[in-house]
């Protein structure tokens, strides 16, 4: 291993950045012996450097300016581990257009601006490369764009954010208040900045635009993403699902139909025999389907400093390795060469097909329930199971879950709407998803 050292340029050294630092340090000789040469931070960037000071940054210069990381002669990979849209689509674009190779852990930026930004890379002959922008430490951008290359995919679906699958675990097992696991998840460093991110369930349809993306060949389109939150669900929904045998997890859902694709993200019930029901806390795990492997399972840490610079290390191996490859010769971005880039549509929610589990709060009084069953059957809903808990006797109103079979989620709208309309039922009815993943 005669050939110089390859030298990066770290931008942001927050949580990620810290861990990229400590395991490129740690792991120096064996990631030497995979890239075929040595790979060294020179410089980063943060915006108030002194709050890096507690790394280990000796022989690392340190700026508050990104820019002039960027622009620096000596640095061939840029790192851009600061998050959000600006400055980070700036300095990507200034970096590539300097010539220099991206890593990002950025699902945000590459989600929404990745088609700009390839388009950008391949003109220029530079790789930007983003293990790390999804599901964490698990390698299943290289799965999907590689290992799973023969196959005709067809789902891929799973608990793609780990701040969310953490407070749903922490409300389950000890019924902890909402806020507080929040917290805890934040100085654990699993949550985004701004952590309405991953509880409002976008930063899981970043990561799923990116995932279906490479799945099925089609552009990045974040728009397309229905996406709804984990704010709605209660430690009640928790206890009612696993009496009913289901367990409940944000979960991501890209699926190829023949008639379109769905790209879906919100609290869904799975069966709890399920081997996704298990995946508990920051874990993660990615099922996807192919015609020819039939399921697959990964599963890992989803967040958190180093199974994230496991990522966004192993991106730095691969592009230190292909530095001197013939640019059309590489692993195309988004796995399908850009000129075989698909427009297949993408099915708007209503008429996707899923079971529902509905909550409602009816008055405590026969023939109620006869109502409710009657707009559900005139709709062709089928019901799977009801139960009615003990009524709440200030109230005057009873707890009633139901399970539906399968439907087209335009009909179940329209039954929303009636059943709420019913002078007997109280308050809003509160739907989630049922899911198989069979
Ligand atoms: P942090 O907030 O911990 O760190 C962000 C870093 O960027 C800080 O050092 C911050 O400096 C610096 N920064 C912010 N703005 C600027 C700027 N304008 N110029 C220079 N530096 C700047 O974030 P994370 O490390 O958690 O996340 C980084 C990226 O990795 C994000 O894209 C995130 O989505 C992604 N990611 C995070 C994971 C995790 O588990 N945390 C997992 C997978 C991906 P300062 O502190 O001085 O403001
Ligand atoms: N906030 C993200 C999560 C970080 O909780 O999954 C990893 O992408």
């Amino acid at each position: 291993m005669s050939l110089q050292p390859v030298k990066i340029g770290l931008l942001g050294l927050g949580t990620v950045g810290g861990g990229t630092i400590n395991v490129l340090r740690r792991n120096a000789g064996e990631i030497a012996r995979r890239a075929g040469r040595g790979i060294v931070v020179v410089s980063a960037a943060a915006r108030d450097p002194g709050k890096a000071r507690s790394l280990a940054l000796d022989g690392i210069r340190v700026a508050g300016d990104a820019n002039a990381i960027v622009a620096d002669p000596e640095v061939e990979i840029v790192c851009e581990l600061i998050g959000g849209i600006e400055p980070a689509r700036t300095l990507v674009l200034a970096a590539i257009a300097r010539g220099k190779h991206v890593v990002t852990a950025n699902k945000a930026l590459i989600a929404l601006h990745g088609n700009e930004i390839f388009a950008a890379a391949s003109r220029k002959g530079v790789m930007v490369a983003f293990e790390a922008a999804v599901a964490g430490g698990i390698p299943i951008i290289k799965a999907i764009r590689e290992g799973l290359s023969g196959n005709r995919i067809q789902t891929v679906a799973g608990i793609i954010n780990g701040t969310c699958n953490y407070i749903l675990t922490e409300m389950r097992q000890l019924g902890g208040d909402f806020q507080d696991v929040l917290a805890e998840a934040q100085r654990l460093g699993y949550a985004e900045a701004d952590p309405t991110t991953d509880i409002d369930g976008i930063d899981a349809a970043h990561k799923l635009t990116i995932l279906a993306s490479i799945a099925f060949g089609i552009p990045l389109q974040f728009d397309k993403v229905y996406t709804e939150g984990i704010g709605r669900v209660g430690v009640m929904d928790i206890a009612y699902a696993e009496e009913l045998g289901y367990r409940i997890k944000s979960l991501g859902i890209a699926r190829h139909g023949g008639d379109g694709i769905e790209l879906r993200v919100h609290p869904t019930l799975i069966p709890k025999r399920h081997p996704i029901a298990g995946v508990e806390g920051v874990m993660n795990a990615v099922l996807v389907v192919g015609d020819a492997v039939g399921p697959t399972m990964f599963y890992g840490r989803g967040a958190g400093a180093e199974p994230t610079a496991s990522a966004v290390v192993s991106d730095l191996v691969d592009v230190v390795r292909a530095m001197t490859s013939d640019p059309e010769n590489r692993v195309p971005h988004l796995a399908f060469q850009p000129d075989a880039i698909s427009n297949i549509i993408v099915k708007p929610m209503e008429e996707v097909r899923t079971a529902y589990y509905l909550r409602l709060s009816a008055v405590d009084k026969p023939g109620v329930l006869a109502n409710v069953t009657a707009i559900l059957g005139s709709l062709d809903i089928s019901i799977e199971a009801i139960i009615q808990k003990e009524p709440d006797k200030n109230a005057n109103v009873v707890p009633v879950i139901f399970l539906t079979q399968r439907v087209v989620e335009k009909n179940m709208n329209e039954a929303i709407s009636r059943i709420e309309a019913l002078d007997s039922v109280r308050g809003n009815v509160f739907r989630m998803r049922v899911e198989t993943l069979e």
